[in-house]
């Protein structure tokens, strides 16, 4: 169980905001899996009151994608302030904000990690947020931004000053970008300090993973990311294991194949038949990861334009059942 505010979680296991990635129909395809708390992406402030109409669809939902969080991405607290009243309507369940976003163009405005080098600001712009929103504010951080400056518990500590009732940590730095190894033993320092919970991310690909960031950390809850890439299973797995201590078959190909044309066919019907087909040729490429043979496959995915051409490369996937039994079904991602 987890308790971020007034919400409380059967499963201490989250799924991470990813940019371009956690759309509707991904989230929902997370969800039969058995995933309870989903995130948006991040969605900058600005945009929200100057784009209302480009965001409108990242940030669409319905009554079955619940427990739903969105996450604030901004350094000005009146367009902060002016995005909450426009998402107001939506009631979601967690308002997070982003202070660990790594992309340049992020942080030379000072927004996303460009926040770890402000503690005492973004200690501010939470208590902001949480004094005008109606649901639980948490934030996501860095270990800092770079080596030198590993500063997350100190940021950590004004975060959880202003109110806020839940820390998400990816245990890198700004600098590390994805690269490198998460680091536990910030996120620890970081969980030994606070009294809210505390969130760990990074290099959670399997069960497994997940269990490691509890075990090395002591932290409350895991967000599962880059695990979750055509692997919406990861979340009935680490269920199974985290109380049995016993790893699930992994699905075999029949089960893969369904789940792919699932969620195209829900990608068609929320991105169009246009959009969708291009956008999911990395998700063909991320189902199919582990199985043999499938690199022609992959290449005629990337090139392919419309849902019927990618329903019939996900029939040949499944029909090259035989070759791919031999390598024990999708990848465990370990
Ligand atoms: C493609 C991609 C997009 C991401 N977008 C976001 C985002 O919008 N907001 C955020 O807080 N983190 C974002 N992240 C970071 C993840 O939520 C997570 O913290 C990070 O990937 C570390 O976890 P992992 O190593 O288990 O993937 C993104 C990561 C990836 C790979």
């Amino acid at each position: 169980m987890l308790k971020i505010g007034s919400l409380t979680l059967k499963y201490p296991f989250i799924l991470a905001p990813m940019a371009g990635i956690t759309d509707l129909p991904f989230r929902m395809i997370c969800r039969r899996y058995g995933c309870e708390l989903a995130f948006i992406e991040m969605i900058s402030a600005r945009a929200l009151v100057y784009e209302n109409r480009k965001t409108e669809k990242m940030i669409a939902t319905h009554a079955g994608d619940r427990p739903l969080g969105i996450q604030l991405l901004g350094t000005d607290l009146e367009f902060i302030l002016r995005a909450l009243d426009i998402i107001r309507k939506y009631e979601y369940e967690v308002i997070d904000f982003n202070a660990a976003c790594p992309v340049t163009k992020v942080t030379s405005k000072g927004e996303g990690s460009g926040m770890m080098k402000e503690p005492q600001k973004l200690g501010r712009l939470l208590k902001g947020i949480v004094d005008h929103s109606d649901a639980p504010v948490t934030v996501k951080i860095r270990a800092g931004w770079d080596e030198k400056s590993v500063n997350a518990r100190e940021v950590a500590l004004y975060a959880q000053d202003a109110g806020i009732k839940g820390l998400f940590i990816h245990g890198r730095t700004r600098q590390q970008g994805y690269s490198g190894r998460v680091d536990y033993n910030v996120i620890r320092e970081v969980k030994e300090a606070l009294d809210i919970p505390v969130i760990g991310s990074g290099d959670v690909f399997s069960p497994v993973h997940v269990k490691k960031m509890f075990d090395e950390t002591g932290c409350d809850g895991v967000a599962i990311a880059r695990g979750a890439l055509g692997n919406p299973w990861i979340f009935r797995e680490t269920a199974e294991y985290l109380k049995s201590g016993m790893l699930p078959p992994r699905p075999d190909i029949h089960e893969v194949a369904d789940i792919m044309a699932a969620h195209l066919r829900a990608s068609v019907e929320f991105h169009g038949p246009v959009m969708a087909p291009v956008d999911f040729r990395k998700l063909f490429a991320w189902y199919t990861k582990g199985f043999r043979d499938v690199k022609p496959l992959k290449e005629r995915a990337f090139r392919a334009k419309s849902e019927e051409e990618m329903l019939e490369l996900i029939t040949e996937f499944r029909g090259s059942e035989r070759s791919s039994e031999a390598s024990g079904g999708a990848s465990s991602g370990l």
